[in-house]
Parts: C-alpha cells; sequence; structure tokens
C-alpha cells in the first residue's frame, strides 16, 4: 500500500474516493471543484462514527465519503483514528483502488495530533494479512490533502501506523512461518533500512558461552535453534537518555512436557506478540528517528515436548547465576526474559527497561483484552506508562508485586522456582516478582500483554481474533516523553 501527503493547495488527481470530515453544527466543507448532491450533504448528521457515501457530480473523484466526529469539544485521538478507519472499511467494502482525505480543518483539535491520529487510523484500519492469499485485488493507493501542521502530525502517523501493522503481521503469520529464525530475518531487515539502527544476533553458541541456561532451557525440545536478538537505535545528537525494550518472542508455545490443553493451543502462535512490538517499535524508529538511545532485546525460541525437552524439576541457571528450578515448563516466559533482564542490566546499563510479554493467563481475568497490566520496581516509569497508554489509547493498569509475591518465587533445591504454590494466586503478580530478581538495581516495568496482544474489541482499525501490535504505539509515545 502507498501512502501519499499532498498539502491542500496541491492539485487534486483522479481517485475512486473522497473523505471529508465533518462536526455537530459546523457545515462539511468540499474542496473546490467537488460537488455532491446538496440534499446529500445538508441532511448528513455528523455524529461520531456516522458516514455517508454518495455519488459526486463534479470533480476528479468518483464518490465521496463523509464522516463524523461528533460534537467539536469532544473530539480525542481515538474518535478521529476510527473516523478514518471508518473510511477505509467503507473502501474496501466497495472494493476500490485508491483513496483520498481531505483534512481541511482540525476543529479546534490539536493540528499535530489530529494529523497523527488520523493516519494511524487510515493505515492500521488499511491492514490486512494477504501475504498466503491468492488474490492481491483491494485498496493500493492512499492519499491525505492536508495543512501544513496536520501533514507533520500525519507523517509520524503513517510510520506509526506502519510499525503497529508490521508488528501484527509478524503476530498474524503462522508459527511455521514464524519461527524464532524468522525473526531474526525480520530485526536483520529493518537495521539494513536504517542508518541509525544496528542488531546484533546471539545464537546458541555465543548463549552458552555467555550463561543464558534459563534461556536455552526452553526451547530444548525443539528443532528450530533459539536466539537472543539485540537491536540498538543511536540518536545522531546524544541526550544521554538510555532505554532497553524487552519483548518476549515465542514463536510457539506448546507449554513444552506441562502441554496446554489443545482447545486453544492454535492461539499461542502469539506466544511473540511482546517481540512483534519491539521490531514494530524499531520500524518506527527507523523512519521517524528519536533523542534516546534505544536498545531493544528479543529472546527467541519455540517451547516443546521432546525427549529433550527440559523436564518439570530440572534446575537450571541463569545469566547472573541464579539457579531456577523450572516446576512447571509452560511458564517459560519469565524463562527467557530472565536472561534478556539479567543481561540488559548488567551489559546495557539503561536509565529504565521495560519489557512486554504474554505472561499469564491470570492477567487475561483480571484486566480482558483491552487493559495491558503494568508493575514494576519503579513508580514514575509505571506512571509514564499508564499516562502514555491514556494518550494512545492502549490501556494500561497498574497491579502490585509485593514481599510476599517474591517470597512465594524462592526455590527448595534452587534460589528460584518459575512458579509459586497453588495457593498464593495472583498469578501476573508472581510473574513479575520472578523477573525482579533479574533486574538489579535498573528501573523497570513489566507490561503483561497476554489480554491485550489479540481478541480485543472492535475499534474499527483493530480488534477481533487477531493480533493488536498492542506496544508499539504506547512505546513510541513513551519515548516521546521523556
Ligand atoms: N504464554 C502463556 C500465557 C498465556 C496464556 C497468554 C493464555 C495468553 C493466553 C505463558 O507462557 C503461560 O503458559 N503461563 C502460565 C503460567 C503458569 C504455568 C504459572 C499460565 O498463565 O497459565
Ligand atoms: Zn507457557
Ligand atoms: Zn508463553
Amino acid at each position: 500500500m502507498k501512502f501519499l501527503q499532498k498539502s491542500l493547495n496541491a492539485k487534486l488527481t483522479k481517485s475512486d474516493l473522497l473523505i471529508v470530515f465533518g462536526c455537530h453544527g459546523k457545515k462539511i466543507k468540499l474542496p473546490q471543484g467537488v460537488k455532491i448532491p446538496v440534499s446529500a450533504l445538508e441532511s448528513f448528521v455528523c455524529s461520531s462514527g456516522q458516514k455517508r457515501i454518495t455519488d459526486s457530480i463534479k470533480g476528479p473523484f468518483q464518490r465521496v465519503l463523509m464522516v463524523g466526529l461528533g460534537e467539536s469539544k469532544k473530539i480525542d485521538a481515538e474518535n478521529i483514528r476510527r473516523a478514518a478507519a471508518i473510511a477505509v472499511k467503507e473502501a474496501r467494502k466497495n472494493k476500490l483502488e485508491s483513496i483520498t482525505y481531505w483534512a481541511a480543518k482540525n476543529y479546534g483539535f490539536d493540528a499535530g495530533i489530529f494529523g497523527q491520529a488520523l493516519a494511524e487510523g487510515a493505515v492500521m484500519g488499511s491492514y490486512r494479512l494477504d501475504d498466503f492469499k491468492k488474490s492481491t485485488e483491494g485498496l493500493k493507493k492512499v492519499t491525505f490533502h492536508t495543512g501544513e501542521i496536520i501533514k507533520r502530525g500525519a507523517k509520524r502517523g503513517i510510520a506509526i501506523g506502519n510499525g503497529n501493522c508490521l508488528a501484527r503481521r509478524l503476530q498474524d503469520t503462522p508459527a511455521n512461518k514464524m519461527r524464532p529464525r524468522d525473526l531474526v530475518r525480520e530485526a536483520r531487515k529493518i537495521a539494513k533500512n536504517s542508518v541509525s539502527i544496528s542488531v546484533k544476533v546471539f545464537d546458541e553458541g555465543a548463549m552458552k558461552k555467555m550463561g543464558m541456561g534459563s534461556l536455552l532451557s526452553v526451547s530444548e525440545g525443539s528443532f528450530e535453534p533459539a536466539y537472543l536478538i539485540h537491536l540498538i537505535h543511536r540518536p545522531k545528537a546524544k541526550t544521554g537518555n538510555k532505554v532497553c525494550f524487552v519483548g518476549k518472542g515465542l514463536t510457539f508455545d506448546s507449554g513444552g512436557i506441562s502441554l496446554k490443553p489443545s482447545g486453544k493451543m492454535h492461539e499461542m502462535k502469539y506466544d511473540m506478540s511482546g517481540g512483534a512490538a519491539v521490531l514494530g517499535v524499531f520500524d518506527v524508529l527507523s523512519s521517524i528517528s528519536s533523542d534516546v538511545e534505544v536498545h531493544g532485546l528479543i529472546p527467541t525460541s519455540e517451547n516443546l515436548p521432546d525427549g529433550k525437552a527440559t523436564k518439570p524439576g530440572d534446575l537450571v541457571t541463569a545469566y547472573n547465576g541464579l539457579k531456577i528450578e523450572v516446576l512447571n515448563t509452560d511458564a517459560e516466559g519469565r524463562l527467557i526474559l530472565a536472561d534478556a533482564l539479567a543481561y540488559a542490566a548488567k551489559k546495557i546499563r539503561p536509565d529504565a527497561m521495560v519489557d512486554l510479554a504474554t505472561l499469564t493467563g491470570a492477567v487475561v481475568v483480571a484486566l480482558g483484552h483491552e487493559i495491558t497490566g503494568v508493575m514494576g520496581n519503579d513508580d514514575d516509569l509505571t506512571q509514564s506508562l499508564v499516562e502514555a497508554g491514556k494518550r494512545t489509547s492502549e490501556m494500561v493498569w497498574p497491579l502490585p508485586i509485593i514481599d510476599l509475591h517474591k517470597k512465594e518465587m524462592k526455590g527448595i533445591v534452587g534460589d528460584l522456582r518459575n512458579i509459586s504454590g497453588p495457593a498464593t494466586g495472583a498469578g501476573s503478580s508472581t510473574g513479575g516478582a520472578f523477573l525482579s530478581y533479574f533486574v538489579g538495581e535498573t528501573p523497570w516495568a513489566h507490561l503483561d500483554i497476554a489480554g491485550s496482544a489479540w481478541g480485543a474489541a472492535q475499534r474499527d482499525y483493530q480488534g477481533g481474533e487477531q493480533g493488536t501490535g498492542v506496544g508499539v504505539r504506547l512505546l513510541i509515545d513513551y519515548l516521546e516523553s521523556i
């Protein structure tokens, strides 16, 4: 899909559909030279989410779509995103190939954010996984005609929307086509296309030498080798800030010897959603830079049962020297994250570190599919992620880690165990408590995205059974806020 940006006074070129927005009580203004039946224009009520498509009587467009934004005082980024996505959906329904957004006004809303939300909605709304389908028909070209400030915002929005779509494509791709080695390929591709981004990949031999016994234990039962991907974005001008994002990259989680029930096992292709989000963030950084030095770590592997697989009760040694009893091989995300977090704390030494992981089924029970759980060791960091969540509508809600949760993760044979006792409950918090043993003194937040990564409610630009790319918009917003 091609996204083009033009200014308001640039010549209008032919396309199948013109999209215009309107607010309650304000007449919709069409570009000069475009006409639609007066009755359609005058009877349209611009309530939020309302739309009407009509034939054009004059101008270079076949049809015109009006989309309502509601009352101007109540406009927020989310209804702009959704309005833009509604338009893409309408274009797809009518099997159109090219569409043009005309945004002459920002209705009192911040023009930059208006542009960003407009483009995010259009790009994310156009997401479709068609890599594995024969037909190639569909939307090909999207043009934005806007004023200068909206245009700058829209440029960001296109980059951010594309990063979100990349994450979703990686998520939705079946696990036999998105293996650890495929995530490595995707990371290399991002680094190759950017001057500011480089990548290092640790293979199993390198990880063995470094003593990452926890990470390596998860893929003992798989033919696919594990990797630790390390992406680095170095800004031109150093501001001194350094952050590290760590994403769980389990390309398939069968549970291992502690095998999962088969009913929903196919959903475990999504167990790499944290890693997908980190790749999405770097994809965004490759087109809009950031002053922050950003590191991305993706431990990636497959969790399968086999004669060689790690067994419940086995003891493994992590990068920081702690010995872990693997009492349940299905609590594997924390095992691969443990080594990645300990590596980040020791070698990267960031000012802040955020991990994203589809870590626990418990967070789905607690917060459902619309909200990401956050916990960690630094209230300011937690709060900045909650605020970023509000701004991006990728909501984040704090969960506690108390001393009891940490105590519960102490082992009998080794230093730690990877699950708590059966009566403790608080599955998401005990998962976070386990991770806390590997972050040292580094300010750290853990985002449990097991609920929010896929299967969320319909919001026009995302929703339904597929991946949401959660984390990309959130972390880009967080980077901007520091
Ligand atoms: N990948 C799963 C978590 C998960 C489950 C995500 C369902 C989304 C939907 C994780 O590796 C896992 O299996 N966690 C266990 C932990 C338990 C054994 C302590 C869980 O949540 O049941
Ligand atoms: Zn698991
Ligand atoms: Zn898992």
